[in-house]
């Protein structure tokens, strides 16, 4: 299970965020971004968080640790912003909780170089759980301690929001041109090779328990929060096994403009960056 926390403060809406996630500290005295389940986007949402990043960090990607966390909204009556004052009212109870990462940066593909072996795990994984929400306008991931990191989850397996046609939606390709790693040549064959063999029933199995049974409760076509449990891994565990065969990239890779500051990024050369002399991952 995921380790749970209480919220003790709530300190800061992160006002970047489409789901007006707020960092909160805990009685564990930690320090997280909450994703509140009063947020419009719904529950499953958070489903998809879960059992996206708790697959992501079993199989050796670098996601920051999640939590469920309790929430009396009285901590937020001080809060002066009235969204956020609705939000947390509607969130009572079970939450998410994603460690926060001080000082990280968010990713900026002409600032930060990404090997051909580790943009592949990344897109490969993405492919596999049919991530639409990490392009260049909008990369959810972070540069901490100079690692990647990856985050938000929430916008994956679309196939949560139509059961009866999820095995049909789950066996899609996935075009990955618009992925904000599709210029660093990632190495999807290598990826699947190491990743795919990985993502057994059993794995899937322990990471969908992880999802608290409230956030699964009632879903219309299932009779038991464990049936609808079994459904997550009937749709990821043959797509674990094919998808690098139907990942595509449809679109001629573009010219990705910076995110990052001019004085950050202007002794940089221009895109597509020099193929290295040596090291480097054979790019
Ligand atoms: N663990 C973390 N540590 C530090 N900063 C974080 C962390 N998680 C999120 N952030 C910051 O908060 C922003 C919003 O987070 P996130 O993308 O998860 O929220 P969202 O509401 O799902 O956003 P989106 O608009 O992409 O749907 C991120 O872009 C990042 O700047
Ligand atoms: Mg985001």
């Amino acid at each position: 299970m995921l380790k749970e926390v209480t919220a003790t403060r709530y300190v800061t809406p992160l006002r970047e965020g489409g789901s007006l996630p707020g960092i909160v500290e805990a009685d564990d005295l930690g320090t997280y971004v909450m994703k509140f389940t009063g947020a419009g986007q719904g529950r499953k949402t958070l489903v998809a968080e879960v059992i996206c990043g708790q697959l992501g960090r079993r199989l050796g990607l670098r996601v920051p640790e999640l939590v469920t966390m309790q929430l009396d909204p009285v901590i937020g009556l001080g809060e002066p912003d009235q969204e956020v004052q609705e939000l947390l009212k509607a969130s009572g109870g079970l939450n998410l909780g994603m460690d926060f990462l001080p000082g990280s940066l968010g990713f900026d593909p002409l600032a930060y170089e990404v090997g051909p072996a580790e943009a592949g795990r990344i897109v490969w994984f993405d492919a596999l759980i049919n991530n639409v929400d990490r392009s260049w306008r909008n990369p959810n991931m972070l540069v901490w301690h100079g690692d990647l990191w990856l985050i938000d989850h929430g916008a994956t397996m679309i196939w949560q929001h139509n059961w009866p046609g999820a095995q049909a939606s789950a066996a899609k390709p996935y075009d990955a041109s618009d992925h904000v790693l599709a210029p660093f040549r990632p190495d999807i064959a290598s990826a699947a090779r190491e990743l795919a063999p990985l993502v057994t029933e059993e794995l899937l199995t322990e990471v969908a328990a992880e999802v608290p049974d409230e956030w699964l409760v009632d879903e219309p076509g299932f009779d038991s929060t464990d049936a609808l449990r079994r459904a997550y891994v009937a749709a990821l565990l043959p797509r674990a096994a094919t998808i690098h065969e139907r990942l595509t990239f449809d679109t001629p890779v573009k010219e990705r403009p910076s995110q990052a500051p001019g004085w950050l990024t202007e002794h940089l050369a221009p895109w597509p960056h020099p193929t290295k002399q040596s090291g480097g991952e054979g790019r």
